[in-house]
Formats: C-alpha cells, sequence, structure tokens
C-alpha cells in the first residue's frame, strides 16, 4: 500500500477455515485490529539480525534497497517470525541431537512457504534462484504447513528405512567445497553425477543466507564457484574453482568410470568453459545429451537468457591401460589407434540420429586431439591420414564409425 511514509504493507484479504468450511472477504473492522494487534508483539525468542549485503547480487536484482528491505528477518512476516523463532527455540531444547536435527530439517524444509516470498497467486515458495519479494503476498499457516511437511517426511523416512533395511543403501551425506575431497581415497568412485553452478545467474550464498542466518551456519563465499561481478570474480576465476572440482572429482573416480555433468547455461562462453575444464582435467567427453524436466519454471519464462533445457554432459576418465601403453610407446601415432577404439567401445550404441555426431570422423579427430595434447603429446598425423585411417581400422555407416564387431 502507497502511503504518505512510503510503501506499507497492508492487510487487503482475508480467507478463513474452520474445518471444511472456507470463507472470503475484505477484512472487517475487527480484522484490522487483530492485524495491528500482531505487529506490536514482542519477538521475544532469538532470531538472527543478518543484514543483506545491499550491493548484493541478489539484492539488487531483487531491488531490496528500493524497498527498504535490510534484514533476514524481514522475509518473514511478524506473525511467521514471532511463531518460526519460539518453534526453533523449543527445537533447540530437545536433549537427542537425532530428533533436534530432525525437527530443524522439517522446520527449515517449510522456510519459503511461510515466508514473504509466497506471493497471492500461487508459486510453491516464491521465484526461485532470487530474493524477490512479491508485491500481493499471502501469509501462510506455520502450523498447517508443518503438519503437511511432517506427514511427508514421515513416509520418507519409513521407506528410506525400509531400504536401509534391505541392506542395499549405504548412504553418506557430507557438504564441503569439491574442492578438496581428502576423505575420499583416490580411484575410489564407481560414478559421479554433478550439477555445479553455471556461472552468474544465481549467486547461492546469498540465496542460502536468508535459512543459513537462522542456522548459524554460513557457505564459505571464498570457496563458491560462481561469477559475481558485484564481488569482482570473473569468468577466470569460475573456470579455476570448477577445475580445482572437477580434477578432485577426476582424482576419485575409478578409471573407465563416467561423470555425468548437468549444465544450465545458454551462454556459449560459459558451455565452452566446462568442456575445456573437462578435458583440461583428463576427462574425455563423450556425449551430450538433452535433460527435459518437462515445464519450464517461472524464472525461465520471464529472465532473459534464463535456461530453457538443462544439458547431460557424460565425460570418462580414461583407462590407466591406455596411459600405460602411451608412455611405452615412443611413436605417439601407434596410440591413435588405441584412444579411438576405446573410445568408440565406451560410446552408447546410437539411439537416434543424433547420438551418430560423436562417430564422425572429425568428432573423433578432435577428441584424439584433445587427449594428445593433455599428454604433452605432439601428434604427426593430419586429419587426412587420420581419416583415411579411420577407414582402414573401422567400420564407416553413414558418415558415422563403429568398431567392427558391432
Ligand atoms: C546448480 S546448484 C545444484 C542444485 C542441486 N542439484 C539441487 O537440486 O538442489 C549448484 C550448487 O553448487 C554449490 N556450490 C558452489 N560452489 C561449490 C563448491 N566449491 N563445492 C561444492 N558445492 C558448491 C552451490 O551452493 C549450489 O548449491
Amino acid at each position: 500500500m502507497l502511503t504518505p511514509q512510503g510503501k506499507k504493507k497492508a492487510l487487503v484479504w482475508v480467507s478463513r477455515t474452520y474445518g471444511r468450511h472456507k470463507s472470503e472477504s475484505l477484512p472487517s473492522a475487527y480484522d484490522l485490529a487483530l492485524a495491528s494487534q500482531i505487529e506490536q508483539l514482542p519477538v521475544s525468542s532469538w532470531h538472527p539480525n543478518e543484514v543483506i549485503d545491499p550491493v548484493g547480487y541478489s539484492a539488487k536484482l531483487a531491488q531490496l534497497e528500493a524497498k527498504a528491505i535490510s534484514e533476514v528477518t524481514a522475509f518473514l512476516s511478524h506473525r511467521n517470525l514471532i511463531i518460526f523463532s519460539s518453534l526453533l527455540a523449543e527445537i533447540r531444547l530437545q536433549v537427542s541431537p537425532e530428533i533436534q536435527n530432525a525437527c530443524i530439517y522439517a522446520l527449515t524444509g517449510i522456510f519459503t512457504v511461510v515466508s514473504e516470498r509466497q506471493g497471492y497467486f500461487g508459486g510453491g515458495g516464491g521465484m526461485s534462484g532470487n530474493l524477490y519479494m512479491p508485491i500481493v503476498r499471502m501469509e501462510r499457516n506455520i502450523f498447517d504447513c508443518l503438519r503437511r511437511k511432517l506427514n511427508r517426511l514421515t513416509k520418507a523416512e519409513e521407506r528410506k528405512q525400509q531400504y536401509y533395511s534391505s541392506g542395499k543403501a549405504k548412504v553418506i551425506v557430507t557438504t564441503q567445497s569439491s574442492h578438496s575431497l581428502p576423505l575420499i581415497p583416490t580411484n575410489s568412485i564407481d560414478y559421479i553425477y554433478t550439477d555445479p553452478p553455471f556461472g552468474a545467474n544465481i549467486i547461492y550464498s546469498e540465496m542460502n543466507l536468508l535459512l543459513e542466518s537462522w542456522l548459524q551456519v554460513k557457505t564459505s563465499q571464498k570457496a563458491e564457484i560462481v561469477i559475481n561481478e558485484a564481488r569482482g570474480i570473473d569468468l577466470a576465476d569460475y573456470q579455476a574453482m570448477l577445475g580445482a572440482a572437477l580434477s578432485e572429482f577426476y582424482r576419485i573416480l575409478k578409471p573407465d568410470r563416467w561423470l555425468t555433468l548437468e549444465f544450465h547455461n545458454t551462454k556459449a562462453v560459459i558451455w565452452n568453459v566446462v568442456q575445456q575444464v573437462l578435458e583440461a582435467v583428463g576427462f574425455v567427453v563423450a556425449h551430450v545429451g538433452l535433460l527435459d524436466k518437462g515445464s519450464s519454471t517461472i524464472l525461465q519464462d520471464i529472465r532473459d537468457g534464463a535456461v530453457y533445457q538443462d544439458l547431460l554432459i557424460s565425460a570418462y576418465k580414461p583407462t590407466s591401460q591406455l596411459k600405460h601403453l602411451a608412455a611405452l610407446n615412443p611413436d605417439p601415432t601407434e596410440t591413435v589407434w588405441d584412444f579411438v577404439q576405446d573410445y568408440l567401445a565406451k560410446l552408447p550404441a546410437p539411439a537416434q540420429s543424433a547420438d551418430l555426431e560423436e562417430r564422425r570422423g572429425y568428432r573423433l579427430y578432435n577428441r584424439m586431439l584433445a587427449l594428445h595434447l593433455r599428454q604433452g603429446r605432439a601428434i604427426s598425423l593430419s586429419a587426412t591420414e587420420f581419416y583415411a585411417g579411420l577407414n582402414r581400422h573401422f567400420v564407416e555407416i553413414e558418415g558415422a564409425y563403429f568398431l567392427p564387431e558391432k
């Protein structure tokens, strides 16, 4: 509501439910008096007093300064701030750490839907990846949301227990920067699926501050893989940090095993950096596919340059046997066909014509060159000699190459 003192929040619509009975109306004098009385109540339980950096990328994007929003507590209505903080205080009194953690998990799990980021016109918990607060907000009832969350979590917990008791699952969840994973031995992991930050669109540490300030545990911005002009972190920094994480992944993955990297950027420059980094740390990129998530998000509908479909990059760590052969063989051209043989053997059987691309001569030539350059081995084969050799060693079908036995 626009007032002579600036923008102010006002109660404009009341939705009541009593059992199965539901009614909606303009606020009565009683409703308005009650709302104003609630605004005067003190917040007696502990709550964070973190200030949001007004020149941070996310604060600027959501125009928080113009809206006079400077503290994380502003992301809850006054009533929900009182309830949220008192529930957290109750939880902290629990003696059992397991129960405390489970309750904190449930409570923080409803934060976005009970926050001021919840718009009246829908969208569960506001626009993702953004600190935007809608003009017309809906104050959700924390107790209702918590009951629903607890129901879902209880069911999930039952299924988890069944899975655990079947003896199939050995799950460890840890949180640390992927730049350094010293507890994971070299060559010990069978498969890696990773969804790294994709450049500048979302500054996760700033998004996380809303909850992390309640949890009193903060993401280290120093290790955050991101491009953030507001903090002077550019594409070269992003490339170096992504490289540090992917080389740890390369170290822990068993040879001959695969990594899938989900990626969502429409900018070619970032896309190239991701591929360069993968190859520079030693992975062989073997396939790029599309991940269709079904529907677009609000963000995808409105933000310029937003991502429409995610890409899935499949890459593998080449066998140590290949490296061994390369080390033994003084003539680098001899290892060219070992590499192509190994590479073709790893590619999935093509399901559609797009899958043939990775088997084309020019693509195989580029992959082979990249591998040899990385190993610091000069290649004396010209592209023409390479294509002629391909035809001698492999079977060509519609311009794509296959191993003889396939
Ligand atoms: C695209 S998101 C992944 C989202 C995740 N797949 C999900 O559905 O919740 C990228 C994540 O990488 C995290 N991240 C950024 N730098 C990191 C680092 N150095 N080590 C580990 N994670 C990092 C970000 O905080 C963010 O949560």
